[in-house]
C-alpha cells in the first residue's frame, strides 16, 4: 500500500549511517555515490544516527568527532545540503518517540531473533536494552518521513523487513498511516572486494589494511595499495571467477570511469598487469583526490557543518512533528494545547 507523501510529489528516499569514522572505496562506490545520484529525482533524507551509535560501548569524544567526520565525508562525496536534508538523528524530536510507539506493537521475539542483535550480543560481555531496541529505532527513522525507498546493504535487510512489518501492523491496527518502504538495491557491479583478499568484501575491519582504500588516503598510498594488489600469475586482463583480483580491479576501474568492463578488457588486452594497475591507480586517484581535498576543508569548518545539521534538522523536524502528532492522535493520546 502506498500513502502519498503530502508535502511533495517526489518520492522520498531515506538512508542513515552510523558515525563510525573513515569511509572506504567500497562504501563510496557501493553506497554513497548511488545515494548522491538519487538527489533530484527524490526528496532525500540522509541521517547520521548518533542514537544508534550508543547501543554498543563507545567513547564520547570519539563519537563527537565521528559525527562531524561522517557529515563532512558525505558532503565531500556529493551529498548536497542544498538539495538534500542532512541531519543528526538526535537533533530531531520524533525518532525515539515514534520508536516507543512502534516498540509497543512489536513482538519481543522478533527482536530477539534479529541476526545482527545476536551477532553483536555475542561480542559483548553485557548487552544493553538499547541494542535489542535498535531495529525499532531504525524503523522509526524510516517511517517518520514516510520513506518510499531505503537504500540499505545486505546486512540491514532484516531490519528493513521489520520496518515494513511494523508499518503494516500499525496501518492494520489503527488506520492507513505509513508507507510500506521498499529496499533500494544499488546497481550491481559496485561490490568492491579487498585488494589483498579478493574473495571477501573491502572492509574497515580487514586485518590486512593494505586491501582497503580509504577516501582519505593520499594519492601515494592509493597507488601503493593498488599496485601491490593481489592478482593471479597470468597476464590477461579479464574478468572471470578464476581471476578474482583482476576482476575486482576491473570492477573498480569500471565504477570510477563509467566504462563497461568488456570495453576495458578490450582496451587493456595485451598490456601487462603493471600498466593496468597504474591505470586503475590513476583513475581512482582522479576520483578520490577531489573528495579528500574537499573533506579536509570541510572538517576544519565545524561552524559550517553545524549549519548544515541545523538546516537538515529544521526541515526534518517539520515532517517529524506532523507524523508524530498524527500517530499520537490515532493511538488515542490527547492533544496538548499550544
Ligand atoms: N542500521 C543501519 C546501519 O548500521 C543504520 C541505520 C539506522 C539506517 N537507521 C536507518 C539505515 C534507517 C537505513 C534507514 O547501517
Amino acid at each position: 500500500m502506498t500513502v502519498a507523501n503530502e508535502k511533495t510529489s517526489k518520492p522520498v528516499v531515506l538512508t542513515c549511517a552510523q558515525p563510525t569514522g573513515k569511509l572506504h572505496l567500497g562504501n563510496y562506490l557501493g553506497a554513497v555515490v548511488n545515494w548522491g545520484r538519487m538527489q533530484g529525482d527524490y526528496e532525500c533524507f540522509f541521517g547520521v544516527v548518533d542514537q544508534h551509535a550508543i547501543t554498543i560501548p563507545y567513547t564520547p569524544a570519539d563519537l563527537r568527532r565521528n559525527i562531524y567526520t561522517c557529515l563532512a565525508q558525505y558532503v565531500a562525496c556529493g551529498l548536497d545540503p542544498a538539495r538534500s536534508h542532512l541531519f543528526a538523528q538526535s537533533h530531531v524530536i520524533g525518532h525515539t518517540e515514534l520508536a516507543w510507539v512502534l516498540g509497543c506493537i512489536c513482538p519481543l521475539g522478533q527482536l530477539e531473533r534479529m541476526t545482527q542483535f545476536k551477532d553483536k550480543s555475542r561480542k559483548q560481555e553485557s548487552v544493553c536494552a538499547g541494542l535489542l531496541y535498535y531495529p525499532v529505532l531504525m524503523a522509526a527513522d524510516i517511517l517518520l518521513y514516510n520513506a518510499n525507498v531505503v537504500p540499505v546493504g545486505e546486512d540491514q535487510k532484516q531490519h528493513l523487513e521489520l520496518a515494513r512489518d511494523l508499518a503494516e501492523k500499525f496501518n492494520r491496527t489503527y488506520s492507513p498511516t505509513f508507507n510500506v518502504p521498499d529496499p533500494f538495491i544499488g546497481k550491481t557491479g559496485a561490490r568492491i572486494m579487498s585488494l589483498q583478499n579478493p574473495e571477501s568484501k573491502m572492509s574497515k575491519s580487514d586485518p590486512n589494511q593494505n586491501g582497503t582504500i580509504y577516501l582519505m588516503d593520499t594519492p601515494e598510498v592509493i597507488r601503493k595499495k593498488i599496485t601491490t594488489a593481489i592478482t593471479d600469475s597470468g597476464s590477461e586482463i579479464r574478468s572471470s571467477d578464476d581471476k578474482p583480483g583482476i576482476a575486482n580491479l576491473l570492477t573498480i576501474l569500471s565504477a570510477v570511469t563509467g566504462t563497461p568492463v568488456p570495453s576495458l578488457e578490450q582496451e587493456y588486452s595485451g598490456q601487462g598487469y603493471g600498466a593496468f594497475k597504474n591505470a586503475v591507480a590513476d583513475a581512482v586517484i582522479a576520483t578520490l583526490d577531489p573528495v579528500r581535498l574537499r573533506y579536509e576543508e570541510l572538517i576544519k569548518d565545524t561552524a559550517y557543518l553545524d549549519q548544515i545539521f541545523k538546516a537538515g534538522a529544521d526541515a526534518a523536524q517539520k515532517i517529524a512533528y506532523r507524523t508524530l502528532s498524527k500517530v499520537y492522535r490515532k493511538i488515542g493520546f490527547v492533544e496538548r494545547l499550544r
